[in-house]
């Protein structure tokens, strides 16, 4: 796994925003996997300030992100639907109709995860995939021990995943319990990623990521496997390394 180090967080958001930047000019049809948390609020805002100077369009891609919290509607406040439309969505020229998160409300939620994945592989796969990282290693909302081989399905959350998205409930027992994520096989299967990391927080994770063994029970430790994953990392969270 490539690693790119920066010297600070704003180093780091425009780095990985102009990644994106590059893939929009270059391929404006692009397919690209987003992600939520708190790690690249910035890094949307770098990318919402380029549309709005024109460098970028986001007319003719397609959008899937990783997950969804069961349980809650496009308009809670704390629904990752709610997150993408106030930093990014709202912001730039990207057609609603082409943004996909997966539906935390749908009655199936067993054929919700199997349509989410179909219409990501009817639009071709993912271009790009942008991913963070949880303090135990999860992917998008994959927990550890989470299968290689998963597509989109539905998580139970575990106790310190819900603690750590607490902040964003007004209280730490509205955080739902189950959530719909992309697959670890869904994941890989992006022909690119770049998984952002930021903050002394996650030093100890990002040192067992690069250095520990590949495991599912720190599951971004697979994207060691992928020959076009990188990490992009500030200096805190490589303090460890
Ligand atoms: C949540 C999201 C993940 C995200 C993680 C890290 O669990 N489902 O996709 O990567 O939080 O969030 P943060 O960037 O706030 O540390």
């Amino acid at each position: 796994m490539q690693i790119h180090l920066f010297q600070d967080k704003q180093a780091l958001d425009i780095a990985v925003a102009q990644e994106f930047v590059r893939l929009l000019q270059q391929h404006p049809h692009c397919i690209l996997g987003l992600a939520t948390g708190g790690t690249p609020v910035g890094m949307y805002a770098r990318l919402s300030a380029a549309c709005g100077r024109g460098d970028i369009s986001f007319a003719q891609c397609q959008t899937f992100n990783l997950d969804e919290y069961v349980g809650l509607s496009r308009t809670h406040p704390a629904s990752y639907y709610q997150y993408m439309s106030q930093n990014l969505f709202s912001k730039v020229d990207l057609p609603l109709s082409q943004c996909h998160l997966p539906d935390g409300q749908a009655l199936d939620s067993i054929r919700e995860c199997q349509a989410y994945e179909q219409s990501i592989a009817h639009a071709g796969g993912i271009d790009l995939q942008l991913l963070g990282l949880g303090h135990n290693g999860h992917i998008g909302f994959n927990e550890p021990g989470t299968p290689i081989d998963s597509l989109t399905h539905v998580v139970q959350l575990s106790p310190t995943t819900r603690y750590a998205n607490a902040r964003f409930f007004k209280n730490a027992a509205d955080v739902p319990t189950q959530a719909i994520t992309m697959g670890i096989r869904s994941i890989l299967n992006a022909k690119r990623i770049i998984c952002m990391v930021s903050g002394a927080d996650k030093a100890e994770i990002v040192r067992r990521v690069l250095r520990g063994t590949i495991t599912p029970d720190v599951p971004a430790t697979l994207l060691r496997n992928h020959p076009k994953a990188a990490l992009f990392i500030d200096r805190q969270a490589a303090s460890l390394l």
